[in-house]
């Protein structure tokens, strides 16, 4: 089976990306299905109702979210009605939402699970640790297991691709924004990608107007950030796994940049 994965996906520029593209990057790879990461989607980070229904809607089976999680307080009844959203596994306890899902693609049943780091991240549970605790429970019901690794540092991107080789089919970093070209497949057939980039303007700082993020390092003052107009970009990775085995065969990086 063919598994797309969506780069964070960046305010209404992103969302149109996904409404321009999206239906046709699944057609043509032939992909069972598709996950994204939204925790950047709607204005001021974060995922409302509206936004996660028309993601829905549009072909995304998956929300992973991350850092921006909880900047729009829906999220909280999101969680409650809708499964298809999960947040990073490695929150305390006792915190609303959860960490994975376990789907029927093509008659087999596929887990997603979501997974943030700590470096240069909030200080959370250790995702090693928590993501160890979660394969215990979801290895006895299936072998397809692909993880979004919502993180910043690429040693802790690249130890994580190392430690669940072989134990995952496919990991996946997100929150960087920018797309790494290291996809590969790692010796015991777990697909790895340390980033795979952003859904959302190209002429931009990971979205975000340029001028503003220039400013502030300059000027070290606060100012709000605005999603940057101009051309688009849709970054994404198409695993192929084989579903007796759980292993990927085969990795194809995902660019489609509006200005080229
Ligand atoms: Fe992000
Ligand atoms: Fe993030």
């Amino acid at each position: 089976m063919k598994i797309l994965a969506v780069g964070d996906i960046v305010g209404k520029p992103g969302c149109t990306m996904i409404r321009n593209f999206l239906h046709k990057v699944k057609k043509d790879l032939e992909v069972d299905l598709c996950i994204a990461n939204g925790e950047n989607a709607a204005v001021g980070n974060g995922m409302t109702r509206s936004i996660a229904y028309e993601l829905f809607e549009q072909g995304i089976d998956v929300i992973t979210m991350g850092n921006h999680l909880w900047n729009k307080k829906e999220i909280f009844s999101l969680f409650k009605e809708e499964k298809a959203i999960i947040r990073p596994a490695n929150y305390p306890p006792g915190t609303p939402g959860r960490g994975s899902i376990i789907l029927d693609v093509n008659d087999k049943k596929v887990a997603v699970l979501n997974i943030s780091g700590r470096i240069f991240m909030e200080n959370l549970d250790c995702p090693f640790r928590v993501i160890e605790k979660e394969l215990k429970v979801i290895a006895g019901i299936t072998n397809v297991i692909i993880v979004d690794f919502h993180a910043e540092a690429t040693s802790e991107k690249l130890a994580m691709g190392w430690y669940l080789d072989g134990k995952v089919s496919a990991i996946f970093g997100t929150h960087t924004h920018v797309q790494t070209a290291d996809e590969r497949i790692l010796p015991k057939g777990t697909g790895y990608i340390t980033d795979i980039g952003m859904t959302g303007p190209y002429d931009s700082i990971l979205g975000v107007k340029k001028e503003i993020i220039i400013n502030r390092f300059i000027t070290h003052l606060p100012e709000k950030f605005q999603i940057a107009d101009g051309p688009s970009q849709f970054n994404g990775i198409v695993f192929e796994i084989d579903e007796l085995t759980g292993k990927t065969t085969n990795v194809n990086r995902i660019i489609i940049n509006e200005k080229f």
